[in-house]
């Protein structure tokens, strides 16, 4: 693992014990039945139960579990050992049964054997990946004939822009860059800006990009979708709704916020 991925990893071990104690991820409300699976890929991804699911950056698993939780046979993968003691933690103290696997995506297919019926991926996931191009090819290699790629993630227009609020929003980054880009000196998007200060690296994949590795990879895509709100808030200003996505309150409806996308995986 090279002084990118350590450091990142380092950065999400530390993360997961902040994560653990947050309001953002709220252990206990999870523990005590509620989810953080939200509209887009419910409804989009639709019954799971008794399909094979394997999540892939799953975090301390609350995802995984809640797909479990909804009948899916799961198996969640991250690179963070914290993130993969918790998941297996709360896998045991609440009965769901689940398989954790700590493993950089790079490396899993060198860990873990089998096909799954559906991929899954969400929320945060694409630019802590430097090479899309072995991401997709991963994703195909453990999909089985007619298995599903699914997707919903930070729609990546949305980057390039930066701002204190909404009514200053203005074009801050580049759309186009190749990384890694260091980050410094922030603290985790779960702790409301009150959590230590950390350091990592990122890299930017645009849509484009990230259509065609899938694409590459022999993947079929079903739909490209793409939503005007966010699951947090990006920027001051923003309300969350009784849907309980985040908007723009003046431009709301005006940039795209998240994406989804569905890929199949053809039967020959
Ligand atoms: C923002 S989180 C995933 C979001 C998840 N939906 C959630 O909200 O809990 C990103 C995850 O990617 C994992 N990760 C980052 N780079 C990775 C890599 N190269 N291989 C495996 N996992 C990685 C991190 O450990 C982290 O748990």
């Amino acid at each position: 693992m090279d002084e990118y991925l350590q450091a990142n990893r380092n950065l999400w071990d530390e993360w997961t014990t902040e994560h653990e104690q947050s309001p953002f991820y709220d252990v206990p409300a999870f523990k005590a039945g509620k989810d953080r699976l939200r509209s887009i890929e419910l409804e989009e991804l639709g019954d799971v139960r008794g399909k094979r699911l394997l999540h892939l950056q799953c975090h301390f698993g609350m995802d995984t579990l809640a797909w479990a939780r909804r009948g899916a046979i799961a198996t969640g993968v991250d690179f963070s050992e914290r993130s993969i003691a918790l998941a297996r933690s709360l896998s045991q103290e609440l009965n769901i049964p689940a398989d954790f696997i700590c493993s950089d995506v790079e490396n899993l297919p060198a860990v873990l054997f089998g096909e799954f019926d559906i991929v899954f991926t969400s929320y945060g996931v694409l630019h802590w990946l430097r090479d899309l191009k072995q991401w997709a090819e991963i994703i195909a290699h453990f999909l089985a004939p007619g298995g599903i790629f699914y997707i919903v993630e930070d729609h990546p227009f949305m980057r390039i822009l930066g701002a204190g609020s909404e009514t200053e929003l203005k074009l801050a980054n580049p759309y186009f860059f190749p990384g890694p880009d260091k980050i410094e000196n922030v603290p985790s998007y779960a702790t409301g800006g009150q959590g230590d200060m950390h350091t990592f690296y990122i890299w930017n994949h645009t849509l484009g990009e990230v259509i065609n590795v899938l694409i590459g990879a022999g993947l079929r895509i079903e739909f490209l979708h793409e939503f005007p709100y966010a699951a947090r808030a990006k920027f001051d200003g923003m309300k969350k709704g009784e849907d309980n996505w985040w908007r723009l309150t003046r431009q709301d409806g005006l940039i795209p916020f998240l994406f989804s996308l569905q890929a199949r995986k053809t039967k020959q």
